[in-house]
Formats: C-alpha cells, structure tokens, sequence
C-alpha cells in the first residue's frame, strides 16, 4: 500500500481538511503514516495568517528535497492558504514540489495525484470555484479513535478585516448543506466520537446567503443526533452573534458553555482600521447577555498587539478590556504584515520590539484571570471526556510520576488525572469515556484532579473508582 504523509500547520479547518486529503486519496490505495521516511506521497497543509506559519511551511518543504533526492519516486504536495495564495510561484521557488492545490481542489485531489504519478506532469490547481463540492462520505474513512473531531460547515469570509489574508485565500464564504453535515456527524458518532467542533470562519452567517438555516437550526439537529454528548463551536464573530444563537446556549443540553470571540482590540479607533464591524460597547453587551444565559460560560478570544497605528492609548484600552471581561482564557498575536492584506499599506507600522513589550505585557496582564479562573474550580467535581494521555509530565506534588490521563471539562480546559493502579478493573480509564474528577489543583494551561466515577462504557452507567471508597 502506497503511503500518504501528511504535515498539518495553521488552524482548526486544516486538521479537517487534513483528514478530508486522506478520505479523498483512500480510492488511489494511500493510507496513512506518522514517519516520514516511508512517504510515498508527502503533503505541506499550509497556513498563511502570519508570516511565521509561511515560513515554517516553506522550511519543511526545503527539508523534503534532500528526502526526495534519496528517494526520487517521492510525490511532494503543498495544499492550503500558501498554495492557495503562490500557486505556480512555489514550483519556480523548489523544485521538489509536484503538485500545487488550494483548498477547494480536495474533493479533486485523487486526479491530480494520478496525473503527477503517471504522467510525471507538475501540476497546480487553485482554482476559486464557486460553492462546494462534496467529498463522498463512503471513501475511505479511517475511524482512528478520535473521540473528538473537527467538522467543517462553511468555507471562506466576507469580512475583509483588513489584516487577515482568509477572504483572499479561502474565497467568498459558502455554506454546506444541513443534510451533509448531519451526516457527517450521524457517522462519526456511529463510530464512537462524542464530541464535535463546528468550524467555520464566522459560524454566526452560516446558511445565510444560501437560505439554508440560521445557525441556531443546525445546532438544534446536531443536538438531536444520538450517540454525541458535546458540542462546540468556533470562530464567532462578536457582530453577527445573534439573540437566538446565544439563547442556544440555554436550550441545548449538549452545547458546551464554552465561547471563543476573538475582539482583537479594545480600542474603538483600531477596531475600525481593523473593520470589525462592532465597538467595545457592542462587545460587552453581547458578554454580558451570554452571561446572563449560561454565568458559568467560559469565554475565551483574540488579541492582535501592533496594528498599524496603534498608539499606547489605544492598548491601554485593551489592556482595560481584559480587566473588564475577565477572559478565562487569550490567544494574542503581534501584526504580522500580510501583503495581500489592505493593512499592509497602512500608515504607523509598529516596530517589531515595541509589538513585542504589548505582548508580553498582555499576556502577564491575562495571565492573573486565566489563573483565577481555574482556581475557582478548585474544589468542584467537573466532567471530564478522556481525550488519551497527557503530554504533560506528572508532577511531583501530584506524586504522578508517570502517565497521566488527559482530558476536557465542559468549559473546554484541560484536566490530567491518573488513576489508581490498584483499581478494580471495572473502573478503568480509557479515551471516549467520561470520568467525574475532583479539582484539587489549576495551573495557568491546566487542571489537576482525583477521579471520583468513570462510566462503565460510553453513555453508560458511572461507577465509583477507588478514590472515592
Ligand atoms: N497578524 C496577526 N494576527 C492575525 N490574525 C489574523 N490575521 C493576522 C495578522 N495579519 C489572528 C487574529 C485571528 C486569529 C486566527 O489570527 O487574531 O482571530
Ligand atoms: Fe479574517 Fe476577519 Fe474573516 Fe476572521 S472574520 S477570517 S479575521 S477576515
């Protein structure tokens, strides 16, 4: 069996079309290695949000050319935003590369991968067609095990923020059909995952230009689907979070209290440059009505330090935003310059040590609430999906000194946990079940606690474990 390699760098929606590049290559015989060397077929996903993630791209496919010279039937793909935005300028820049394809060439792939074996052509294939072409859901799934998965449900932006490259590289925004996603996720459950994330780069538009729902509706039917105990969702973004979405929250017993909305800046005056489309004002209301639905929600979002013009007032403002909310958690970023991007002609482009002192001023500033909010779960007994084994050696004050479980509380933070060896059989830990644990310690990425009950199989009864006798 010929073997398919693949390197997955950026965001969420490339883990999925990761496994999307697998399903769609599954009929030309490829399965799926960790180890390079036995690549048959290596493919870059690429990432073109900053520069730092191009960069690491192009990298990779520099080391592959000394690969490919030890192994000249090698095929080497690069698929995602970078190959989306330089198609034929990657194959002049290495000559390694045989095949160029954006994102919407997935669905195209098992072609273009026969053209490059058999006819030894260099082929590329961005080509922006309109909509979305369905994979064939019986190609080739692999059930890996994974408890929780990522399902793509809208593709693209028509946001135009004027730092971001997405609308430029991932085309106009188009939905999926309900009956597709349903089911996808129908099967997925079927095959033991509890837990999906719906993507999308603004989920709060989906099906609108296309007259296929609101948002609200899909939540409601993937709510519905048996075997499936959580839902999330990401990215919202905070102008189009409507009244009937954040009353989903209220009403749907799977959907998890945890909300990623990315705010960007605390600053009216950046937040325009940035054309975001909300003020701070709007943003609070919208914190404070998800608050008033569901208090024990979990809000998570993301900063950009260092936009064109952004003077010391304007992040103090953010800084203030941060006291304001009390995030449980940040993701912040310095301006990375984007070519195709209007902000890259911006006036007042900040130096990259002053983007630097605002970023880690941030994060120390975030780094007290992230804190604080873990802390108040000390104490508290939180459900927890077991994901597998935490990646994280034990501590000592844990006196964990080996393997620890890993899995997500409803919020969507991380809790390891081992369990007692001298367990009764019964009681054991395994990914896809969930355990009842007992917080008894918060660090600022994680939370460590005592399990108390573990189901018996997935849905099924709790038994007690040892801690709790
Ligand atoms: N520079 C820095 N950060 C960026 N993001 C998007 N574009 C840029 C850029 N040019 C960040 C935003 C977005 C996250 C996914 O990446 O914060 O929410
Ligand atoms: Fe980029 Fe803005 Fe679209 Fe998000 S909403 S993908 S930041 S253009």
């Amino acid at each position: 069996m010929p073997q398919l390699y693949i390197n997955t760098i950026g965001c969420q929606m490339n883990v999925y079309d990761s496994d999307q590049i697998e399903r769609a290559l599954a009929p030309n015989g490829y399965s799926r290695t960790n180890q390079l060397e036995d690549a048959d077929l290596v493919i870059v996903n690429t990432c073109a949000i900053r520069a730092k993630a191009e960069q690491k791209a192009f990298s990779f496919v520099g080391r592959l050319a000394r690969l490919k010279a030890r192994k000249p039937g090698l095929i080497v793909g690069v698929g995602g935003c970078v190959a989306q935005q330089e198609g034929e300028r990657i194959l002049a820049r290495a000559p390694q590369v045989d095949l160029v394809f954006g994102p919407k060439a997935i669905p195209r792939l098992a072609r273009l991968v026969e053209r490059v074996r058999v006819q030894r052509l260099r082929v590329v294939d961005i080509e922006d067609t309109e909509g979305i072409e369905e994979l064939d859901l019986s190609s080739g799934f692999r059930d890996d095990g994974q408890v929780a998965r990522f399902v793509t449900i809208m593709q693209g932006c028509d946001n135009f923020c004027t730092y971001c490259v997405v609308p430029y590289v991932r085309g106009r925004e188009a939905s999926r059909h309900p009956d597709h996603i349903l089911a996808e996720i129908r099967m997925l459950a079927a095959g033991g995952v509890r837990e999906v994330t719906l993507l999308g780069q603004n989920v709060n538009s989906y099906g609108q230009k296309e007259k296929l729902g609101t948002f609200a509706e899909l939540l409601t039917g993937v709510d519905q689907i048996d075997g499936l105990d959580r839902i999330r969702f990401t990215t919202s973004h905070p102008k189009d979070l409507s009244d009937g979405l954040i009353d989903a929250f209220g009403r749907l017993d799977k959907l998890c209290p945890h909300i990623h909305l990315p705010v960007q800046s605390g600053s009216d005056r950046v937040l325009k440059r940035m054309n975001r489309q909300y003020t701070r004002a709007v943003y609070l209301e919208r914190i404070a009505r998800l608050r008033q639905v569901r208090p024990d929600m979990a809000i998570t979002t993301d900063f950009i330090v260092g936009f064109p013009g952004e003077s010391d007032a304007d992040f103090e403002q953010t800084l203030g935003l941060i006291e304001t909310v009390g995030f449980d958690g940040v993701f912040a970023f310095m301006y990375s310059d984007r070519s195709v991007a209007p902000a890259s002609g911006f006036k007042g482009q900040i130096d990259d040590a002053q983007k630097k002192e605002r970023l880690q001023r941030l994060l120390q500033q975030q780094e007290v609430f992230t804190l604080s909010s873990n802390r108040a779960l000390i104490g508290r007994e939180q459900e927890v999906l077991v994901e597998g084994f935490s990646t994280r050696p034990g501590l000592a004050e844990e006196n964990t000194p080996h393997r620890q479980w890993s899995g997500r509380t409803p919020g969507n933070k991380i809790v390891n946990f081992n369990q007692d060896p001298d367990c009764a059989a019964e009681d054991a830990v395994r990914p896809g079940l969930m355990v009842g644990v007992r917080i008894e310690k918060a660090y600022s990425h994680s939370l460590w606690g005592r399990p108390i009950w573990v189901e018996e199989e997935p849905g099924g009864l709790k038994g007690d474990t040892c801690h709790a006798a």
